[in-house]
């Protein structure tokens, strides 16, 4: 017996302007409440209609996810501020970047006022091997705030 095609679940076929396209329509019941909060907080964000929203809400819930497993690729930013007086610490930034040298694609430096540096080191590779690496340029003594984002190549997000 030959196996049946596999099914169309969750694929919405909509006509267009006479073309099909691959968007579903789905309704969402909210509380008035909520969605005037929502309403509120996308145009803040200078969204013109809430689909967008929507949509970059539920791709960031997808990001965070490929997050999740150790063993996949990601892309992120480690966002520093120190005082390059502080003892040893930018030789302890400059080693560690070299000794993750796989996972490094680039940093830039700014240097904010007489004591401040503002670095940000764009990383890629393996989530768990990133977070390694970022967990510990933010963790060097006399890092004043220090930020990580994870973000994604874009290849599996529609
Ligand atoms: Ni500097």
């Amino acid at each position: 017996m030959r196996a049946a095609a596999p099914p169309l679940a969750g694929r919405c076929i909509l006509m267009k302007d006479n073309h099909m396209t691959d968007l579903c329509r789905i309704g969402v019941a909210i509380s008035g409440d909520l969605l005037e909060k929502f309403d509120k907080l996308i145009a803040q964000r200078g969204y013109t209609n809430r689909s967008e929203a929507f949509r970059d809400l539920i791709r960031n819930e997808l990001v965070q996810e490929t997050w999740k497993s150790s063993d996949s690729e990601v892309f992120g930013t480690v966002t520093l501020v120190y005082d390059h007086h502080a003892r040893l610490l930018p030789e302890k930034l400059t080693e560690l970047q070299h000794h993750y040298h796989t996972a490094v694609l680039s940093a830039l430096h700014v240097h904010l006022d007489h004591d401040n540096c503002l670095e940000v080191v764009l990383v890629k590779g393996k989530a768990a091997l990133v977070q390694k690496l970022s967990n510990a340029l933010i963790a060097i003594k006399g890092v004043k705030h220090g930020r990580f984002t994870v973000t994604t190549s874009g290849h599996d997000l529609p």
